[in-house]
């Protein structure tokens, strides 16, 4: 628990709590520049965030929480950038374990995790076995991730399917691909959140997002905090959702 005194009145939501969450954590590198800080200090900021994220979102009862980490596009960064979010993963995921254990948040990492160092993935199968099982929240980190790679490794998985033998071409529908993409087995989320006010998905979940409701906060990764999570909520229960349909209200 946060024991910021700021951060103890938050209010929670009482209508209908989204049941998947997935945030676009922005603005780590804008926030250390207007400290007159390298890149780094926000992404090392920002980890205060990620905590503060998932408390929130676990004490209003959001089943999964899904957080964008590192992105396909994120590898073309400068090198010592990457290096210090490599560094910065694998310390948050050797620090956290327990305590998210603890809680009963069970963390799964998704991505392309093939292109990243020994090290850090030893630290993400590691955080991944200690908190299997947890069951008051599911918590995805997306790493290495890009929404048009999910769907092509998918395509890939069904193609080689196809090839063996095992699958008719024409038995391919929304299911089954949803099956092959890392996200498998979960709903899509219902609320997208994006920090630091850009109005974009950069390539993220592209197919899980089709009906997700979409929130923009102007704030900063790194300055946000479960109040901006419940905001972000109690914008989504003033939404009607109508998946194409009518309205019934
Ligand atoms: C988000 O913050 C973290 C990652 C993409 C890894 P940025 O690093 O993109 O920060 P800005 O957008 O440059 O402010
Ligand atoms: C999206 O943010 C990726 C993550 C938050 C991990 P970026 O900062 O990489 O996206 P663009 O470049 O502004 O679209
Ligand atoms: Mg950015």
């Amino acid at each position: 628990m946060s024991t910021d005194p700021t951060q103890r009145h938050v209010h929670l939501p009482d209508g209908p709590i989204p049941r998947h969450v997935a945030v676009i954590m922005d603005g780590n590198g804008r926030w250390a520049a207007e400290r007159g800080l390298p890149r780094h200090a926000g992404h090392r900021e920002g980890m205060k965030a990620v905590r503060e994220a998932i408390e929130g979102a676990a004490e209003m009862g959001v089943g999964i929480l899904t957080l964008f980490a590192f992105s396909t596009e994120n590898w073309q960064r400068p090198r010592d950038e990457i290096l210090a979010l490599m560094a910065l993963l694998k310390l948050y995921a050797e620090s956290e374990c327990e305590e998210l254990a603890e809680r009963g948040i069970e963390v799964r990492v998704l991505g392309d995790l093939s292109r990243m160092d020994p090290e850090s993935r030893e630290a993400i199968d590691e955080i991944q076995s200690v908190t299997d099982g947890g069951g008051a929240m599911r918590l995805n980190l997306m790493i290495s991730y890009s929404g048009r790679e999910d769907i092509l490794q998918a395509v890939r998985a069904l193609a080689a399917r196809v090839e063996a033998g095992e699958l008719d071409p024409a038995a391919i529908d929304q299911e089954r691909l949803e099956d092959e993409l890392f996200t498998a087995g979960l709903p899509d989320p219902d609320l997208l959140v994006r920090t630091s006010g850009e109005f974009r998905l950069s390539n993220f979940m592209l197919w899980q997002l089709a009906y997700t409701e979409i929130h923009i906060s102007p704030v900063l990764w790194p300055d946000f905090t479960r109040a901006d999570l419940s905001e972000a909520i109690l914008d989504y229960q003033r939404r009607e959702r109508r998946f194409g349909r009518v309205s019934t209200r």
